[in-house]
């Protein structure tokens, strides 16, 4: 049985460009529906985040999950950021409290506990792949916790910024192979639903690579982790950062503990009825 969409009826959604291939939704409404919570998930594809950022405060919707391209784009159009997103420069989670837009990163513990759930971080030499929001949150994350940590970036200017401010070494897309990584991490969306066929990063670059960890979720295993695991690498899928990011995300706009497992069935399950 579905819920009774009612006047008391909470709205939240996620914001994001392309959105046809988000789980997003299925998840938070298993999550509010298991916990008998009166509120809806809906996804609204958009390209104008700040006008729904207004919408948010305008209908009122209670809260909103951010991605790609908008993560970092939106940090100064909030009324509040909290410490680690200030930091991280990125808001995956918004929480409208009282009219005011409160703006939180979930990604970077998200990303760290799914990491620590199946390796030791620290004698780890990583390599991030990607720049943007997500790669900002990895790498606040891992950075002091890993051995060392290096970005590797199509946009060399993306890459240098985001290692300046992490205090780290980057090296252009191209350079991804003379780095010798033992854990790499692919912050981008290649190889992401319906482009599947394609990897970040040249084989090449996984010569000395024991661990890889793909962000993307869709395909569940993408061609890039594949790869590593043909190459004897451990394999980490994107579910594993995306249910912890969505779990936190359920907490700050709830109050309530995640119905985690729920969420994780709710997941497979509708990823069986896709790929
Ligand atoms: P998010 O906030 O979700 O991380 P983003 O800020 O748009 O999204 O960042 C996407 C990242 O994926 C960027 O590092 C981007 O590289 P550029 O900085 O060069 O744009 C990277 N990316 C996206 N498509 C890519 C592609 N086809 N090949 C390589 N990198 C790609």
């Amino acid at each position: 049985m579905g819920i009774e969409i009612n006047e008391n009826t909470a709205l939240y959604g996620i914001i994001g460009h392309p959105l046809r291939h988000t789980l997003s939704p299925a998840v938070h409404n298993a999550a509010f529906k298991a916990c008998g919570l009166n509120a809806v998930y809906l996804a609204f594809e958009t390209l104008n985040p700040f006008t729904c950022l207004k919408a948010a405060k305008a209908l009122p919707m209670k809260g909103l999950s951010v991605t790609i391209p908008y993560k970092s784009l939106i940090v100064k159009h909030l009324d509040f950021v909290e410490l680690t997103a200030s930091e991280i420069g990125a808001v995956n989670t918004v929480v409208n409290r009282e009219g005011k837009l409160h703006g939180y990163n979930t990604d970077a513990s998200a990303a760290v506990e799914a990491l620590e759930s199946v390796i030791k971080l620290q004698d780890k030499n990583c390599l991030v792949v990607g720049a943007g929001g997500a790669a900002r949150a990895v790498g606040f994350a891992l950075k002091g916790v890993c051995r060392s940590l290096t970005i590797a970036n199509r946009t060399r200017r993306r890459a240098e910024s985001l290692a300046m401010s992490l205090g780290c070494h980057w090296v252009p897309l191209s350079e991804a192979t003379n780095v010798k990584a033992d854990l790499i991490i692919n912050t981008t969306p290649v190889g992401m639903h319906p482009q599947t066929g394609s990897v970040p990063i040249p084989e090449r670059a996984l010569e000395h690579a024991s661990a890889v960890m793909d962000i993307v979720y869709r395909p569940k295993r993408t061609a890039f982790l594949e790869l590593a695991e043909q190459k004897g690498c451990l394999t980490i899928g994107g579910e594993e950062m995306f249910l912890r990011q969505a779990a936190a995300q359920f907490r700050l706009w709830t109050g309530f503990e995640a119905p985690f497992e729920l969420m994780k069935d709710t997941f497979e399950g509708a990823m069986k009825g896709i790929e």
